[in-house]
């Protein structure tokens, strides 16, 4: 393949360095007005009453909104509906959107803002999972605080762990994650003629957003137009949130007439968006003499925050891949997200599996180190391979990369030779090495089936430039680059002449969300699909244009036709074959339109064929403690990943460092503090520690291919993983240096002294 396996350039990346690029915040629209919003500053409280009479009478003020001003359905569509977009009867968390306030200039609407007066009289919050799964805990959600459960059950557990040599019980705690991602969250809402509402915005799903604007005002979705703007990252946080941020804006603008800007602060971002969800997760698993798994009971409780938002399907994720990437014919694993008072919890890169994915892959170095078996090699015992099966008893039946993920890391880390157990460990500066083995699902799997589809519409251009409209997004990931690749090599044009243009949801219909490591996968083979249609009537035009008399003895490939039994005669160049396409009048546009394989589930027992296929990874992590301070540094982390097919290996790469570095962040410093009464403390970079630049460790990614039959050129997705399994990379590298394990995340000098 002339294209595909290559690391072209990026198609946005020259833009992007010099500053081209415009976010939302950088376009405006004549008559344009300007919304902030006001805030519950109570974690819970029954709303009596907003008097907004002092903000409407200060200058520039064009309206505020309440709750009574929704036209439409007040109600976010995502996957339950409790969500309101101004909130109403109650305030669920500290930061929840009240009103809004819409004037002629950004400070007068601020200024307004602070003139609303709230009247609500405060409840008691519930601030943690413990609470809310208490037995006498007050009810916020339903009768059991819980949007959701889940159960998997294969086998026979309680028996199997009743017979094992070796039975481990451990409790692992996994905090908050914001994205940070450099962009906040902002739209424009732009009224037009008969009724209609376009939204210019950053996001990672256009057509949910389409859903909550249709929903907020209350029109036929034929009106509604949803325009995604370059996107300065997303990570998951980006898609549940545009919808209420999209259907607030539009509310505003239906209202006043007039186009409005809705763009958050980063203060008020971290506050009000969505998060990863904490995690609490107590496993039990039974082992034979040698450390084969041969039972394990799992429960899993995220805290969901004050509304369901992507909570049911996080934790669903989650559920199934709670064991890890390990062989076991009797589990039992139960699931629970639970309801508290504070910030919605939605996606956030690995959607509810780097939480079990810490305690999976730490408890099973607990295990290796208490047996004293090499953690590798216990790894390399239980590991799934081409015939295993599944916490759901789905049988991997191909592109199982995993040992190949082990052996690669291992050998380019060097654990023959620099793994030591820690009992061997002296002096006051140590250093560690800790692995961790990851798998994870490509595309949404049974839970989400449905929305498992995509659309392509592909053009040929009278001057052989072909333009691609697609149903997936480009957020900054490079999907507008891998995607633009594979439609080149499937049609036989070349990188320059393909353009993969922004998602416009008056381009291609309802494609479903741009998450869970689909979008090369499923956006690339709706690009196939559209490719071979297009690509026999640019063969057949060849052939007249070459003297043949067969389609097939034409050949198509980087932007050239020629023959192939004449292989060094003419060539003729992909703009003189749209030339004569035109010139036959033959269509120049296909349609594609992918449907995921088929996956399944059964709600009862929780097995089936969850994902249609899965990714792999090994992390080896390398820190150097200071025994006297506690303070450590990740020295080294090898990644080696199995993602089918590498559609672009610079960019495989800058996924895996980019991942490997928000896991370390995970692992080292991120967490969301709130005070006793729920509220957030620390909503601002001043204070929510992120790693820099600066605190890079040396990365070294690996890329290991084994092709997916139905991948387009074999590729799977990959995405999220590079996060997923840092976390237990770290921990388990910091008690290999210390004897010290944390169990629960960030990993701090203070833990790892035992002073908290
Ligand atoms: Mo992603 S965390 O599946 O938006």
């Amino acid at each position: 393949m002339p294209v595909v396996g290559k690391s072209v350039p990026r198609k946005d990346a020259w833009d992007k360095v010099q500053g081209k690029a415009r976010y939302v915040d950088d376009y405006s629209f004549s008559d344009i007005l300007y919304a902030t919003t006001v805030r519950s500053e109570l974690a819970y409280a029954r709303l009596n009453g907003i008097d907004t009479a002092r903000a409407l009478s200060m200058p520039g003020v064009k309206a505020v909104l309440t709750h009574v001003d929704v036209q439409g359905k007040n109600a976010v569509p995502l996957v339950f509906e409790d969500e309101p977009f101004l909130a109403q009867d109650y305030l669920r968390f500290h930061g929840e959107p009240v009103a809004l306030v819409i004037a002629e200039s950004y400070e007068e609407a601020l200024a307004a803002a602070a003139l609303v007066k709230v009247d609500a009289e405060p409840l008691k919050p519930v601030l943690s999972i413990r609470e809310a799964i208490a037995e006498n805990a007050p009810k916020i959600y339903k009768d059991d605080n819980c949007f959701s459960r889940y159960n998997i059950k294969k086998g026979d557990a309680e028996t199997a762990m009743k017979k094992a040599r070796h039975i481990f019980e451990r409790e692992y705690e996994t905090p908050y994650q914001e994205h940070a991602y450099l962009e906040t969250n902002g739209v424009i809402a732009v009224p037009g003629l008969e009724d209609s509402m376009a939204v210019y915005g950053t996001m990672q799903c256009p057509f949910y957003v389409h859903d909550a604007v249709a929903q907020a005002i209350g029109i036929d979705r034929n009106k509604v137009r949803i325009v995604q703007t370059t996107t300065g990252g997303g990570f998951g946080g980006k898609e549940d949130f545009p919808s209420v941020v999209a259907g607030q804006a539009a509310i505003a603008a239906k209202l006043t007439g007039r186009p409005v800007k809705l763009v958050y602060k980063r203060e008020e971002d971290i506050i009000a968006s969505s998060k990863r969800h904490p995690g609490l997760i107590k496993m039990k698993i039974g082992t034979d003499e040698r450390g084969k798994i041969v039972a394990a009971i799992i429960d899993y409780y995220i805290d969901g925050g004050a509304y369901s938002t992507l909570t049911p399907i996080v934790l669903w994720r989650g559920t199934v891949h709670a064991l890890g990437p390990y062989e076991c014919q009797d589990i039992l694993i139960k699931s629970y997200g639970v309801a508290t008072n504070k910030v919605p919890c939605g996606a956030y890169r690995g959607f509810g599996s780097p939480q079990v994915i810490f305690a999976g892959e730490s408890i099973i170095d607990e295990i290796a180190d208490e047996l004293k078996i090499d953690p590798l090699e216990i790894r390399r015992l239980n590991g799934y391979k081409v015939g295993s099966s599944t916490a759901t008893s789905q049988i991997i039946d191909q592109s199982c990369g995993l040992m190949e993920t082990i052996d690669r890391a291992a050998a380019k880390a060097d654990w023959k030779s620099k793994w030591q157990a820690p009992s061997s460990k002296k002096g006051s500066t140590r250093t560690g090495l800790g692995i961790s083995t990851v798998y994870y699902g490509v595309g949404l799997g049974a839970g989400g089936k449905h929305l498992d589809r995509v659309a392509t519409s592909m053009t040929i251009m009278k001057d052989g430039s072909v333009h691609c409209a697609i149903g997936n997004v480009e957020m900054g990931q490079g999907a507008r680059t891998v995607l633009a690749q594979i439609a080149a090599d499937a049609l036989g044009a070349s990188y320059e002449m393909v353009n993969v243009v922004e998602t416009d949801t008056a381009l291609v219909p309802d494609s479903g969300p741009t998450v869970a490591s689909r979008t090369t996968f499923m956006s690339g083979n709706s690009l196939m699909i559209a490719a071979a249609e297009l690509r026999p009537r640019l063969l057949h035009v060849a052939k007249d244009m070459l003297g043949e008399t067969r389609d097939e003895d034409v050949e198509l490939i980087d932007g050239w036709a020629f023959s192939k039994r004449n292989a060094n005669g003419q060539r003729i160049h992909f703009k003189e074959l749209a030339q004569k396409l035109y010139a036959y009048r033959l269509m120049p546009s296909a349609f594609g339109w992918y449907i995921a394989p088929d996956s399944s589930y059964d709600k009862d027992t929780g097995q089936g064929n969850a994902y249609f296929v899965y990714s792999y990874c090994t992390n080896i992590a390398e820190v150097e403690v200071d025994m006297e301070t506690g303070e450590f540094q990740v020295k080294r982390i090898t990644c080696a990943h199995d993602m089918g097919k590498a559609i672009n290996p610079q960019q495989v790469e800058g996924q895996i460092e980019g991942g490997t570095l928000q896991g370390m962040g995970y692992a080292t410093m991120e967490e969301i503090r709130h005070d006793a009464n729920g509220k957030m403390l620390n909503n601002a970079f001043a204070t929510y520690i992120l790693p820099t630049t600066e605190d890079t460790p040396v990365i070294d990614p690996i890329i290991v291919e084994h092709a997916y039959d139905r991948g387009p050129y074999g590729a799977k997705g990959f995405g999220e993983v590079p996060l997923m399994g840092i976390a237990p990379a770290i921990a388990n590298a910091v008690y290999n240096a210390t004897g010290k394990r944390i169990r629960i995340l960030p990993i701090k000098p203070e833990k790892i002294l035992g002073l908290e």
